[in-house]
């Protein structure tokens, strides 16, 4: 009988707009910055924190499996059940570095972004570039130019193109890359590719086999619901072979029944790319706090997620319209975040306006980010359209 501390139930869809920790008044519109707590596993977590002053309330066999299980769980919601691909690892930007450390571009090469992407997906590039003398090359829209095509553009103008690390959505507005058209033309080129999914896993879907990507990133703590400190980390078969991990970390290695680490030699990885499996990722608490996330995501489903979230940032839209205020949309934004884009001389008191109504959002210079999590009301979406106008 498995321990419920460790895998709660989920709730069911029916009870999404109860079952976040949230206060009673205000609006969350903030999932892009992290998951509201959900109210199980906030339970869960509670319950767990006691149980830990037990002494071995936890048998070493359970807790291994425990990370399997986990580990199992997010290849079947979110990676086709390719459980041999996946590596735990404490953040985004531990992923990106092993991504980086093993794909070093070389003197003279290019490493292309997305201009303003989020600076785990920059550093350790810019890093890397100084190191070696190549360079990273930022895609920047021109005036009325999607995302999409200043990447293309970019990819195209670089003549020295070496690897593309990009992601799903633009972090700050929502607005969307074409991952297809890109993966095919940064392949074109013979250049690598590397995905952060953090905005976007758990609700948009992810091509594996149509984007090739050599590594695929995502946080747990924003659209999975997990926690910090456990991220995901998908290595192409090509590096879950023979890839360096960054740290030599006793869960990535496989010292046998006896839990042996002689002098002589280093126990072999652990299949696959568990080999990249970092230190602090088996933490329990972390594990039953992904575990449950990811079990909530299985029960709800991204897609009907995006559909659900599709309809509240629709409503938006279709508000904004309906109050002259079409100019503050932003064009081609993912389902479940958008920005607000304000006149400059009106920010201040609508931020103000905001927080006087409990609003959760992400300020921005030219706006706010606004990222319903599941749960929001197309009632209470207008409702915000409203305050803004009369901020
Ligand atoms: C696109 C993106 N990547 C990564 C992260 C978090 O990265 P890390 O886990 O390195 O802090 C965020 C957080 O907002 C993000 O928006």
């Amino acid at each position: 009988m498995p321990d419920a501390r460790l895998y709660p139930t989920p709730v069911q869809w029916e009870q999404r707009h109860t079952a976040f920790v949230l206060p009673a008044v205000g609006l969350y519109l903030d999932g892009a910055a992290r998951s509201p707590r959900l109210q199980h596993l906030q339970a869960a977590a509670h319950a767990l924190i006691d149980a830990e002053a037990t002494p071995g309330w936890l048998p070493y066999a359970e807790w291994l499996d425990s990370i399997e299980a986990t580990r199992t769980l997010a290849a079947q919601v979110l990676f086709n059940d390719d459980v041999d691909g996946l590596a735990m690892v404490p953040s985004a930007a531990h992923g990106l570095a092993v991504a980086a450390h093993n794909l070093p571009p070389q003197r003279g090469d290019a490493v292309l972004v997305l201009d303003g992407q989020f600076p785990s997906n920059l550093l350790v590039w810019q890093q890397r570039c100084v190191d070696v003398g190549a360079q990273v090359v930022a895609a920047q829209p021109r005036a009325g130019e999607s995302l999409t095509d200043a990447v293309l553009r970019t990819i195209a103008d670089t003549p020295r193109l070496a690897i593309a690390t990009l992601s799903h959505c633009d972090w700050h507005d929502g607005r969307l890359l074409h991952l297809d058209a890109i993966a095919d033309a940064v392949h074109a080129r013979g250049a690598a590719l590397v995905l952060d999914l953090s905005q976007s896993l758990g609700v948009l879907p992810m091509d594996l086999a149509r984007w090739r990507p050599d590594f695929v990133v995502s946080v747990g703590y924003k659209w999975l619901m997990g926690t910090m400190g456990l991220s995901w980390l998908w290595a192409s078969p090509r590096w879950r072979d023979s890839g360096i991990p960054l740290e030599h970390h006793w869960v990535a290695r496989d010292p046998g029944p006896d839990w042996a680490f002689p002098l002589e030699a280093m126990p072999s990885y652990r299949h696959g790319a568990r080999r990249f499996d970092a230190g602090g990722i088996a933490d329990p608490l972390r594990l039953a706090m992904t575990h449950g996330g990811l079990a909530q995501l299985h029960a709800w489903q991204p897609a009907r997620i995006a559909a659900s979230l599709g309809e509240i940032t629709g409503a938006l839209d279709a508000a904004l319209d309906a109050c002259g205020m079409s100019d503050w949309k932003t064009i081609g934004h993912a389902p479940h975040i958008t920005g607000l884009r304000v006149p400059v001389d009106r920010l201040e008191a609508l931020i103000v306006a905001f927080s006087a109504h409990g609003i959760a959002c992400s300020p921005r210079p030219w706006g706010v980010r606004l990222a319903p999590m599941v749960g929001v009301r197309a009632e209470q979406i207008v409702q915000v359209v409203k305050i803004a106008a009369d901020a």
